[in-house]
């Protein structure tokens, strides 16, 4: 089929008079639009789009799935036989170099305000500021002074970031890091639809794309080749944390020692809310499947509901800290994953060049959440971690999670 029929077919045809008008302009913006067009997965937009308010009320989903609490390990209340034995078995899995590190860097960091990828916002901490990916690689330079190996990295980018993200790295050298051991993927988008379902032009006469979601990471990782680079280097286990936690511990041996040891295939490292509306998705079970509700998702009052002892029952807070087994990922992504869909800004621009600033939001953004790979499991291990060991988000430009309170939480936390 054509561009023309294509658009015909799924009720596009404005973009037709946009290939007209470039047809006059300029041919190479043309022909680039006309590729675009052709590489759209009509089928899954058309679908996406007519779920849309499905998605948008996902309390009436959940309404009909039957919740309830996941357990989870203390790590504080450990005994000591316990830890040693934990550590240990995390610690054979590390120093054997069968553990690869993810970060998932594909974000806008919109919030943030930051104008590059997220890990190159410089965070003022003592004695010196640091960029988040400076933080990351310190991390991972401490686990080779720790466990004797330099663990593989790979840090997963998208179609916007990729090249800065690159580049940025390569200027800064890796932070010291080995670059045989640092491998970047790019994960996929999606077009942006606006309320009637039409596709969205942006200022350089381009369809309007975003990312896809961190829970495109699995089938991102299955088609850029990092599944069977991983193979290939006899990796087992994999780490997925965030870019954006200035406190994340990549390399932990009892998250990843108990999640073996407990038999599991994937497993997460929480902490209690700080106060029942904090923004952090809750892990739970979802019909009998392990989850994460996410905060946007989540109803009131069941952000407040206590178990018997006065503890919510909703109280363990995703920090994006994701153990699997290669196994896992490998089987999530060949899955499905649901997309959640989001009311957003975003300018448009007209044929003749006009573009229209969004002042409310006038567009659906669609978008894969990589704890949905969770359903696909029986069961998964949980370790509550202490938040201040663990958790520095850098999320907004000013006030909660900004760049101010991650400073303060890392200066506490190395005792700067
Ligand atoms: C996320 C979690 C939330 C958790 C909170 C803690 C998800 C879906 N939500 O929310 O449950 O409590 O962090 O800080 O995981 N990213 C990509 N590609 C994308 C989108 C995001 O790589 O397409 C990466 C970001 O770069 C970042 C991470 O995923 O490293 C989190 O993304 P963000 O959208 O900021 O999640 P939150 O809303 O903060």
């Amino acid at each position: 089929m054509n561009y023309e029929e294509l658009l015909i077919q799924n009720k596009q045809e404005h973009l037709l008079d946009y290939i007209k008008y470039l047809d006059e302009k300029d041919q190479a913006k043309k022909e680039t639009l006309i590729k675009q067009i052709e590489n759209i997965n009509y089928e899954q937009m058309n679908k996406l789009y007519a779920t849309t308010l499905e998605m948008m009320n996902p309390e009436k989903a959940l309404e009909a799935a039957f919740v309830e609490h996941l357990p989870f390990t203390n790590r504080a209340k450990l005994t000591k036989a316990e830890y040693k034995k934990i550590f240990a078995v995390g610690k054979e899995i590390i120093t054997n170099n069968q553990l690869a590190i993810v970060t998932m860097a594909g974000g806008q960091g919109t919030r943030l305000g930051h104008n590059g990828p997220k890990g190159t916002f410089l965070l003022d901490v003592k004695p010196e500021p640091k960029y988040l990916f400076q933080i990351i690689v310190e991390d991972l330079l401490h686990a080779k002074e720790e466990y004797g190996v330099y663990l593989n990295w790979y840090i997963m980018t998208s179609n916007e970031n990729n090249k800065m993200t690159t580049d940025f790295l390569e200027e800064h050298n890796y932070f010291g890091y080995p670059t045989d051991h640092v491998k970047i993927f790019v994960q996929g988008d999606l077009p942006l639809l606006d309320e009637q379902g039409k596709l969205i032009v942006n200022k350089d006469y381009e369809i309007k794309v975003a990312s896809d979601g961190n829970g495109c990471i699995y089938k991102s990782m299955a088609d850029e080749g990092i599944i069977d680079d991983m193979k290939a280097k006899g990796i087992e286990w994999v780490f997925v944390g965030s870019v954006d936690n200035a406190l994340v511990k990549n390399v932990d041996p009892i998250l990843i020692g108990l999640t073996k040891i407990e038999g599991n295939e994937i497993g997460s490292k929480s902490i209690a809310k700080a106060y029942p509306q904090e923004r952090v998705g809750v892990f739970c079970k979802k019909n009998g499947h392990p989850a994460v509700i996410e905060y946007s998702e989540i109803p009131e009052e069941m952000t407040e509901e206590v178990d018997e002892d006065g503890e919510l029952l909703y109280g363990e807070a995703n920090i994006m800290n994701h153990v699997y087994t290669l196994n896992a990922i490998e089987k999530i992504s060949k899955e499905e994953l649901p997309y959640h869909s989001a009311h957003k800004k975003a300018d448009m621009t007209m044929v003749d060049g006009t573009v229209i600033k969004a002042t409310e939001p006038n567009a659906y953004k669609y978008e894969a959440f990589i704890f949905d790979g969770f359903k696909f499991f029986n069961n998964m291990t949980l370790v509550r971690g202490v938040r201040e060991n663990e958790f520095a988000p850098v999320k907004n430009a000013e006030g909660k999670d900004s760049p101010a309170t991650a400073v303060e939480l890392y200066n506490n936390y190395w005792k700067l």
